[in-house]
């Protein structure tokens, strides 16, 4: 049985950073349940071969190239969109990028670095989309990727947390302003999810063993665990939810855990 409160059937949906990880599992899972979408990123081939491989769904997956940490390339990219389809129902505001390193080490170019493309581009992406949702009268659902570091930063991704810190206030935000236009904003949170970006860090077995022990759930999620939510939030299901930042991390941000056997 399908529920037409949940669907996502032909929604036009751009996805921003949907070239791998996180990014390219939402593309999928929502291209699989009808939805029309289109993915962008900076490399124009892993796209073409992102979208070839996504196009498990009723329509092929398009694609658009656009580095955000560029303006006038996020200008073209939602012009693109509009382009093809005629208008735009959802944003999937995914790109992002991190630089581990402690607080006193790090270079403006890398602080700006981050910056741009976590938050200024971010804003700037949602931004194109936002005027194009209020030009249409139709509303329409933006939904940022926030991170489980806006709520407790971890030690040494200070400009990430930042950034990302940023990312709940600029939903929060969006959503008091665009709310009269029907436009819904919303966040999801990942836990610690197991992609390219993090790849190496979890292949320590030390890391393994921590997020364990901390987790409730029990293990690292997977990019697939973020489909439901953003199912969720795409979908007229949560008709009356914006503003929200919904955690999709097996609970890790719940409480502490005790790091002896409690009797
Ligand atoms: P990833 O590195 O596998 O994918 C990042 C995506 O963003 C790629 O498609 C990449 O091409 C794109 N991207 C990077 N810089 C870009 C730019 N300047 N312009 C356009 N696209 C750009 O990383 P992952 O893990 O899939 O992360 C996706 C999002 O989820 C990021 O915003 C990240 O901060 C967030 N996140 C990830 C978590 C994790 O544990 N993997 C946890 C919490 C949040």
């Amino acid at each position: 049985m399908t529920d037409s409160l949940f669907s996502v059937q032909d929604r036009i949906v751009l996805v921003s950073g949907g070239s791998r990880g996180i990014g390219r599992a939402l593309a999928k899972g929502l291209a699989e349940r009808g939805a029309r979408v289109m993915i962008s990123g900076r490399d124009a081939a892993t796209l073409q071969q992102t979208a070839h491989e996504i196009s498990t769904g009723p329509h092929l997956v398009e694609f658009v190239v656009c580095d955000v940490a560029q303006p006038d390339e996020i200008v073209a990219m939602v012009d693109t969109v509009i382009k093809k389809y005629g208008r735009i129902d959802s944003l999937m505001n995914v790109a992002g990028i991190n630089i581990r390193k402690r607080a006193e080490d790090y270079s403006v170019e890398e602080f700006d670095k981050i910056i741009d493309i976590n938050l200024k581009g971010a804003f700037l992406v949602a931004q194109q989309v936002g005027r194009r949702l209020i030009a249409q009268r139709t509303g329409g659902t933006i939904i940022n990727i926030d991170s489980l570091n806006s709520f407790r930063p971890l030690k040494a991704v200070q400009p990430y947390a930042m950034s990302k810190a940023a990312i709940s206030a600029m939903t929060r935000g969006l959503a008091m302003e665009w709310g009269e236009h029907g436009i819904r904003v919303n966040a999801i949170a990942p836990g610690f999810i197991l992609t390219d970006l993090t790849q190496k860090l979890w292949s320590n077995p030390t890391m393994q063993a921590w997020n364990d022990a901390n987790c409730p759930m029990k293990r690292l999620g997977q990019p697939e665990d973020l489909i439901g939510a953003a199912i969720f939030l795409v979908s007229d299901a949560s008709k009356f939810l914006t503003g929200q930042v919904i955690y999709v991390d097996g609970g890790i941000t719940c409480g502490m855990q005790w790091p002896i056997p409690l009797t």
